[in-house]
């Protein structure tokens, strides 16, 4: 991996209660500040649970994310959040077009792009995300959407601004399945998504963004991803909601 510095993040879902919220927050905080600065580590918690997961954090080196917002500022939305919302109680990033929200909340490419834009502008870093179902994988499909996907992003952004978006592939198939992208299949999507990167922002942009991978990286398989050369950081449901295993991600290099 070039200069890019990794980032573990913990997708933590419909998941915790403040209080539950609270405790796993302070005990991944002081683990990863033990980490040092050469990986950075994120947690992005329900909305409720957001304000009180910044007081846990506080003075630490852990970032704090959304897990969606919407694109207008303010108005008749009933439900939803805004970006501005997300910044003034502590988050620093937000997670976008995850593909539980494309599944189940019909989120769509235009959407998630729109979205993208909106985040930066109102000073939010989007973890953006893409990824193909099964059926698009047996049908030969990967690159075709996966292309589609991160285009839409990309031309909705400067290149300036592309270096600050976080892209995480995430194979639908693999998400909460155990059943996680082999190397070969991960650095092959990661490679083709840098390469997209490089065809609409240039090559030092490619060389800037970071490339997550999510679905089932654990504690066991997290080295074997990391070492690839595309594979910028982790982007993680199940192993991110225990303080235990969670920090073995972090400390992906002692695994
Ligand atoms: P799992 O790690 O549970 O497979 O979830 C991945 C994911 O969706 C992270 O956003």
């Amino acid at each position: 991996m070039a200069n890019r510095t990794p980032l573990i993040a913990g997708n933590w879902k419909l998941n915790k209660t403040t209080a539950e919220a609270v405790a796993l927050a302070t005990e991944i905080k002081s683990g990863a500040d033990a980490a040092g600065s050469d990986v950075d580590v994120l947690v992005s918690p329900v909305f409720t649970v957001l304000a009180a997961v910044a007081k846990a954090l506080a003075g630490s080196k852990v970032f704090l994310a959304g897990q969606n917002m919407h694109s207008e500022l303010s108005g008749a939305y009933t439900g939803e959040i805004a970006p501005t919302m997300l910044t003034d109680v502590g988050c620093s990033h937000v997670i976008l077009g995850h593909s539980e929200r494309r599944q189940y909340f019909g989120e769509t490419d235009e959407g998630v792009a729109k979205k993208t834009k909106v985040a930066l502008d109102n000073g939010l870093l989007p973890i953006s995300c893409v990824g193909e179902t099964l059926e698009e994988r047996e049908g030969g499909k990967t690159m075709d959407v996966v292309g589609r996907q991160v285009d839409a992003i990309l031309k909705a952004v400067s290149a300036d601004e592309a270096t600050k978006v976080v892209i995480a592939y995430e194979p639908v198939w693999a998400i909460g399945t155990g059943k996680v992208a082999t190397p070969e299949q991960a650095q092959e999507v990661h490679a083709f998504v840098r390469k997209r990167v490089g065809d609409v922002h240039g090559p030092a942009v490619a060389d800037a963004v970071r490339i997550l991978y999510g679905g089932s990286v654990k504690p066991d398989n997290v080295k074997g991803l990391m070492a690839l050369p595309d594979v910028d950081g982790a982007l993680v449901g199940g192993a991110s909601l225990k303080a235990d295993s969670f920090l073995k991600l972090v400390h992906f290099d002692k695994q």
